[in-house]
């Protein structure tokens, strides 16, 4: 896959930009996305599907990167988008995304958001239980309208990706095991307000290695088979997710190609249109995560890099103990030292990287956290009472702050003193 974050002349480069001319102008910590990485990902993505003959309908996952600036981008290109909450329908109408390319997803929709989502005309639902079916079959029944959704079938198989993001084993928390979705087929005259349209599954993230999509959709090609014959049900879309991986460090990720052979004979022999959710794949490698040396600590133990970024800002390595690529924006010194790069906030768990190989560096020298741009900026707090960082969005040679950065006043405007 091409990159749009290189090194040319000793500088790093986002598209034309020296990245350290966007942290000059606008700060640090600061996310940088490429708007040629997003738009090139998403392309291939859909070339390879559409080279077999598929056209899918491309939902990228907003929860991976939600900043309107990108979402707009990809409306632009033509994606649909998977949303999770009235919170993320809300963005998908602020950049006047079509609802009929927009699926709604996850364990715990509320009563409001499913109406919200309804009066949106959203395509469908992807339905988590039978108790939320009820939910959406008496809300559109209220609203005199007939809900379009999808079951998300929990085919039970292991993507072989971190605990915290795989989602398709029978212990997690998401989707319905085939024998009560059969269930749910069987009875589904009783829910006069919804029409079951499709099967989705999303069987977790980072995935590398795309053979458990296989296995996944051999699955539901059995199931599908079944409810066909005996419920005499009649489906138009299959949703396979989210959850190619990227290369963080080392890993070889199965090209787009690869993942579309492995999945399109499935697909054709079901005759129904493919719908995925892809956040990560897109968003990830399309954005890095800057942030400035305050001080060398140089302990008995170790040597600390402390930076102006930090857990809070990008929480991944404290939470899954993920692995992010760190370098200087500007590497200067040929020697190297080993060190842990961590953040100023008041936790042990607050790090970027440790026991790291870098060039020596010192105070306001800069950093780049490589493949920041999805679960990155979306999963930023306050914690500590830190802003949350600017997002800077780069199209060819110039760069567009598409967030500013929280100042203190925004931190606390919506409390009250009493
Ligand atoms: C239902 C659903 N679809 C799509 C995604 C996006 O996954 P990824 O970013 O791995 O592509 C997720 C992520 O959790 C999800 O839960």
């Amino acid at each position: 896959m091409r990159e749009f974050f290189e090194y040319r002349d000793g500088q790093l480069y986002c598209e034309s930009v020296p990245v350290k001319d966007i942290a000059r102008r606008f700060g640090t910590p600061v996310y940088i996305y490429s708007k040629s990485s997003l738009l090139y990902r998403f392309r291939a993505l859909k070339d390879a599907f559409d080279k077999q003959g598929l056209k899918p309908l491309i939902c990228y996952s907003i929860k991976a990167n939600s900043n309107l600036s990108v979402l707009n981008a990809l409306k632009k290109a033509g994606a649909g988008f998977d949303v999770v909450s009235g919170g993320e329908i809300y963005r998908a109408m602020q950049v006047g995304a079509s609802a009929n390319k927009c699926v709604y997803a996850g364990v715990g929709k509320r009563e409001e958001d499913i109406k919200m989502a309804l009066d949106w005309g959203i395509l469908m639902f992807n339905v988590e239980s039978e108790a939320e079916l009820a939910l959406i079959n008496s809300v559109a029944a209220s609203m005199r309208k007939k809900a379009r959704v999808a079951l998300r079938i929990n085919p039970d198989v292991d993507a072989r990706t971190h605990d915290y993001i795989t989602t398709a084993k029978k212990e997690n928390k998401f989707g319905i095991d085939l024998y009560t979705a059969e269930q749910i087929f069987a009875r589904q005259k009783d829910y006069k307000n919804v029409r079951i349209i499709g099967i989705h599954i999303h069987i977790g993230s980072q995935i590398v290695d795309t053979r458990p999509y296989a296995q996944a959709l051999k699955k539901v090609e059995r199931f599908i088979k079944l409810i066909s014959g005996k419920h005499n049900v009649k489906l138009r879309y299959i949703n396979i997710g989210g959850g190619l991986g990227i290369t963080y460090d080392n890993e070889k990720v199965d090209a787009p190609e690869v993942f579309a052979r492995r999945v399109a004979p499935y697909v054709k022999r079901l005759g129904l249109k493919l719908i995925m959710e892809p956040g990560r794949f897109i968003a990830g490698n399309s954005g890095i995560f800057v942030c400035r040396v305050i001080y060398v600590k140089k302990t008995p133990a170790k040597n600390f890099v402390i930076v102006d970024g930090a857990m809070n800002d990008l929480i991944r390595p404290s939470l899954y103990k993920a692995y992010h690529r760190i370098w200087p924006v500007s590497p200067v010194s040929e020697e190297e030292f080993v060190c842990d790069v961590v953040g100023p906030v008041c936790e042990s768990g607050d790090f970027f990287a440790k026991d790291r190989k870098l060039p020596v560096v010192g105070p306001s020298d800069l950093l780049a956290v490589f493949s920041a741009g999805a679960y990155g900026f979306v999963m930023a707090s306050n914690y500590n009472s830190r802003p949350l960082p600017a997002e800077v969005l780069v199209d060819k040679d110039r760069a567009y702050l598409v967030r500013r950065r929280q100042s203190y006043k925004d931190i606390v405007k919506l409390e009250r003193l009493i």
